[in-house]
């Protein structure tokens, strides 16, 4: 039975100081239950609300006879999920809102120029004042059993955060070989017992397939000292999650792309939640924030390539003590954000 969507956003107000600058087309890559999508909803039409009292009290002043403000909304919000239950979820909750116009789009932020294109019906993508990633999967993902990408719940090994793609956690344990596995547990878990790991799964599936969370669960934990048990099947379920979703490589597309989308002062803002993720993006923000000299001791006189984006977060931005005790899921996030130049 599925559950109500919830999701709590984490660093909501901190992901609204370095995102929203002003009215332009801002980008949610990751809608989930809509909570950063509403706020920055509500915060553009806050300000388009301030612009336009400020400009009818001038227009009030020169032409008393003119009520009308001669300024039009301008702000867009699109929202991007490629989890169809989440879409409807958010979708729901912000045209209810009546705020900032609002686009959803089904899709993968990896191809962020074709979902924003979608989003539009528009053959070019225009230039965007702001781009946001809240990085993994919701609360409502885990929580909801029949996902199947909690260990601490029995439900089939599924996984998928698009209920269109082919390829399920299933499919990966039973059917990638020692090698490929012990290779995602160790690059995508940072797992250090992964070959172990890795046997002790293909040798189990030979007696018989691995087809729920709780098998593989058990599997896991027999290979791994009680102490380490925990921790170990937390990084076992987020390797198998990330080659099912393939979300290293999406992530690495869309930060391209969004650096070629965004306008001149136009902001892009990244929370992610373990090392792999903010490894990729705090390698991408200080590549294109940093003047390209090549290789050290060749006499160049210009820059092979001039920053593009200024960083605006020196040390990446964590939740308060305060904001944890609230929600345990926001312990691991790290927002970093750039502006383009
Ligand atoms: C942490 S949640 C976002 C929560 C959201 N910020 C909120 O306030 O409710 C991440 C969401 O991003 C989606 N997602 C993750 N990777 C994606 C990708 N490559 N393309 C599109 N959506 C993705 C997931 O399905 C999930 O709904």
């Amino acid at each position: 039975m599925a559950s109500e969507f919830f999701h709590a956003p984490v660093l909501l107000n901190e992901v609204i100081e370095y995102l929203v600058t002003g009215a332009g087309i801002y980008v949610d890559g990751t809608l989930g239950g809509g909570g950063h999508s509403e706020k920055i909803s509500l915060t553009l039409a806050e300000k388009e609300r301030a612009l336009a009292e400020k400009e009818q009290a001038l227009l009030e002043q020169a032409q008393r006879e003119n009520k009308r403000s001669l300024r039009e909304p301008q702000s867009l919000v699109i929202g991007i999920d490629q989890d169809q239950v989440a879409l409807a979820a958010a979708t729901k909750r912000l045209s209810a809102l009546n705020a900032t116009p609002f686009r959803a789009i089904e899709g993968n932020f990896g191809n962020l120029t074709q979902c924003v294109k979608a989003a539009l019906q528009t053959d070019t993508a225009p230039k965007l004042k702001g781009v946001l990633l809240d990085l993994g999967v919701s609360s409502h993902q885990l929580d909801e059993a029949s996902r199947g990408f909690s260990f601490q719940k029995a439900a089939t090994l599924d996984m998928r955060m698009s209920q269109r793609s082919a390829l399920t956690a299933k499919d990966v344990v039973n059917e990638y070989d020692e090698a490929k596995l012990a290779k995602i547990f160790f690059e995508y878990g940072e797992e250090k017992r992964s070959r172990t790991i890795a046997k002790r799964l293909v040798e189990a599936r030979q007696i018989k397939p691995i087809e729920t969370t709780d098998k593989l669960a058990d599997v896991v934990k027999r290979a791994t000292p009680r102490v380490e048990q925990t921790k170990t099947l937390a990084r076992i379920f987020q390797a198998i999650r990330i080659e099912v979703n393939q979300e290293l490589d999406a992530l690495k597309r869309c930060l391209t792309e969004a650096h070629d989308l965004l306008e001149s002062g136009g902001r892009l803002v990244v929370i992610s939640y373990h090392s792999l993720e903010d490894r990729i993006v705090k390698d991408f923000l200080r590549q294109m924030s940093a003047d390209d000299w090549g290789a050290k001791g060749v006499p160049i006189q210009v820059p092979l390539r001039k920053a593009t984006m200024k960083m605006l977060t020196k040390k990446p931005v964590e939740p308060s003590d305060e904001e944890i005790e609230r929600n345990s899921r926001a312990r691991s996030a790290k927002l970093r954000a750039a502006e383009k130049i």
